[in-house]
C-alpha cells in the first residue's frame, strides 16, 4: 500500500493499524497468534503491518474473512510473489501460482485425478482402509511402551498421497521414504525462518553464502527425488492406461489442446511437490492433535468408542459412509480441526488488481492473511467458541450439523482442493485407531500439554501416548 494509501487507510479506522514494533527487525520479535488477536481487538477485523518492507493486511472474524474469501473471492484469488517460493518453484504450480488460466488448468486438472479417486482398480477409500491396516499394525508393535505417534502418523498420510502422485507406498523404516519426510518437513520450517525472511526482504544478501542456502539445497534434493520418479513412469508408463497423477499428467502435457496451459516438465514437478507439501503435514498434523485430545478428554474418546462399538460392531469393515450413522465421532473429528487450526492463517492470498476493502485500497499483490483461528473463535458464531465441545456440532437432537463458520479449508475459489480426501482419511484414520485402541496419557505427573506451536501449521509439543488393545483387528 502506498503511503497516500496508508493515511486513508488510517484516516478511515481512526487508528495507526501498522508497524507496532514490526518495523524493521523480522527476527526481532516473532509473531504470535496472541499478538495477531490483540491487535485484531485494538484495531478491528483488518489491520496491517510492515515486516521490514512487506506489507501485510491480516483479516479476522467469520464475516470479514467470508468477505475476502467468498463474496470477494475473485478479487482476492492472487498469491504474492514470495521470491524464496519464486526461487524455487517459478510461481508453477497450484499452490502458489497467480490467479489466471494456467491456474485454473492446473487445479482443474488436479481435482479431476482426486475426484477420479479410483485410479486403477482400486478406491481411495480402499487405499486409505489398506493403509490404516498398516498404522494399527505400527501402532501395536509399538504398544508396549509408551511412545510418540506422529512418525507412525505422518508416513501413514504421506503414503496416501504417494499413492495417488506415484502409485506406491513406502514401508515405514524405509530410508529413503524418511530422508524425504525430513526434507519436507524441514523446508516447511526452514521457508518461515527468518534466513527466509531475509532473503525475501534484501535482495543482495540473495547469492551470498549464508544458511538460506540450505532451503535451496534440500528443495534441490526433493526435486531430484521427484524428477527421478517422473522419469520412471515416463519409461514405464503405457498410453491409455494412468496408474497415478503422474501418468495422467504425461497424457495431459501430450495433449495438443493443451499447449501454453503450463502442462510441462517443470510444471510436473512442483505440483507433485505442492501435493506432498499441502497434503501430507496437513493431516498428519490434525490426527496428531486428535490423538493428544483423546488422551486430555478421555470421556470424548469412551463416548465415541461407546458409538463405534454400537453402530458398526465388531466384525463390520469400516466405510466412509459410516460417518453418517456416527454423527457424535464426526462432530468429535470436526471439533478437532476447529480447535487445532491446523494451517492458522490458511494460506496467504492476494488481490489480483487494486481492491476497495472496509474503506481501505488493498494494491495488487499485497499479502493478505485469513485468520482462520479467529473465524473459529468468533464468539458469534459457536455455541462454545473458545472450549473442546464437539456440542460446536450438533444439534439438540444429538445430529451432526456444520457451521458456515467451519472453515479449516478455507473457502471460495482459492479453497484447499484436497479437502474431500483429507476428510475421508481423517474420518477411516481416526475410526480404525478408536476401534482398535484405548488411547492414554502415560505420565500421571502432569497434565497433557494442549499448547500449540504457532508456525505455518500449528502443531503440538511432541508428546507420547500409551495404548491399550481394544479387540482384534
Ligand atoms: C487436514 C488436512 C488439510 C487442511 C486443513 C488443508 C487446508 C488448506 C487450506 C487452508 C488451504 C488454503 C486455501 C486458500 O488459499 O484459501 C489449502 C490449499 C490447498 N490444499 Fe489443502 N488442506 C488439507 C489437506 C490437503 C490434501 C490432502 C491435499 C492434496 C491431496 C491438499 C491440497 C491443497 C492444495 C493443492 C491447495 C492449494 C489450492 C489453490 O491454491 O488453488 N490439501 N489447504
Amino acid at each position: 500500500m502506498g503511503e497516500a494509501d496508508m493515511r486513508e487507510a488510517e484516516g478511515h479506522s481512526g487508528s495507526t493499524s501498522h508497524s507496532n514494533g514490526f518495523s524493521s527487525s523480522p527476527s526481532a520479535r516473532i509473531l504470535t497468534l496472541a499478538i495477531l488477536f490483540q491487535m485484531a481487538q485494538t484495531y478491528g477485523p483488518v489491520f496491517s503491518l510492515y515486516m521490514a518492507e512487506t506489507h501485510m493486511v491480516f483479516v479476522n472474524g467469520f464475516s470479514s474473512v467470508k468477505e475476502v474469501l467468498v463474496t470477494k473471492g475473485t478479487q482476492f484469488a492472487g498469491r504474492p510473489i514470495v521470491p524464496v517460493i519464486d526461487y524455487i518453484t517459478n510461481m508453477k504450480g497450484i499452490i502458489l501460482t497467480h490467479y489466471g488460466q494456467e491456474w485454473k488448468e492446473q487445479r482443474k486438472f488436479a481435482l479431476s485425478v482426486l475426484r477420479n479417486l479410483g485410479l486403477g482398480k482400486r478406491s481411495m477409500e480402499e487405499r486409505i482402509l489398506e493403509e490404516a491396516t498398516y498404522l494399527i499394525q505400527a501402532f501395536k508393535e509399538n504398544a508396549s511402551v509408551p511412545f510418540d505417534p506422529y512418525d507412525v502418523l505422518d508416513s501413514a498420510v504421506t503414503n496416501i498421497i504417494s499413492t495417488l502422485v506415484f502409485g506406491k507406498r513406502f514401508e515405514y523404516e524405509d530410508g529413503s521414504f524418511r530422508n524425504i519426510l525430513e526434507l519436507i518437513h524441514q523446508g516447511a520450517k526452514l521457508i518461515i525462518s527468518p534466513w527466509s525472511m531475509l532473503f525475501n526482504t534484501v535482495p543482495f544478501v540473495r547469492r551470498l553464502p549464508l544458511p538460506h542456502q540450505m532451503i535451496f539445497k534440500r528443495a534441490e534434493k526433493l526435486f531430484a527425488f521427484y524428477a527421478r520418479e517422473v522419469e520412471e513412469h515416463k519409461a514405464t508408463h503405457v498410453c491409455g492406461q494412468p496408474r497415478d497423477f503422474i501418468d495422467r499428467y504425461l497424457e495431459e502435457m501430450r495433449k495438443p489442446e493443451n499447449k501454453g496451459l503450463g502442462f510441462e516438465d517443470s510444471t510436473l514437478l512442483v505440483a507433485v511437490s505442492d501435493l506432498f507439501v499441502a497434503g501430507s503435514e496437513t493431516t498428519a498434523r490434525t490426527l496428531q492433535w486428535a490423538l493428544l485430545y483423546m488422551v486430555a478428554f478421555p470421556e470424548i474418546q469412551e463416548k465415541c468408542q461407546k458409538e463405534i462399538d454400537t453402530f458398526l460392531g465388531e466384525n463390520t469393515c469400516l466405510k466412509y459412509e459410516d460417518r453418517e450413522k456416527l454423527p457424535f465421532t464426526n462432530a468429535v473429528i470436526h471439533e478437532i480441526q476447529r480447535f487445532s487450526n491446523v494451517l492458522p492463517l490458511g494460506v496467504v492470498h492476494a488481490p489480483i488488481k487494486d481492491v476497495q476493502f472496509h474503506g481501505y485500497t488493498i494494491p495488487k499483490g499485497t499479502m493478505v492473511f485469513t485468520n482462520l483461528v479467529s473465524v473459529h473463535h468468533d464468539k458469534t458464531q459457536w455455541k462454545y467458541p473458545c472450549e473442546f465441545n464437539p456440542s460446536n456440532f450438533l444439534n439438540d437432537e444429538g445430529d451432526f450439523l456444520k457451521p458456515e463458520a467451519f472453515m479449516p479449508f478455507s473457502a471460495g475459489p482459492r479453497m484447499c482442493l484436497g479437502e474431500n480426501l483429507a476428510r475421508m482419511e481423517l474420518f477411516l484414520f481416526f475410526t480404525s485407531i478408536l476401534r482398535s485402541f484405548q488411547v492414554f496419557w502415560p505420565d500421571q505427573s502432569k497434565a497433557p500439554d494442549l499448547t500449540p506451536n504457532f508456525g505455518l501449521t500449528q502443531f503440538p509439543n511432541h508428546f507420547k501416548v500409551a495404548l491399550k488393545c481394544r479387540q482384534q483387528t
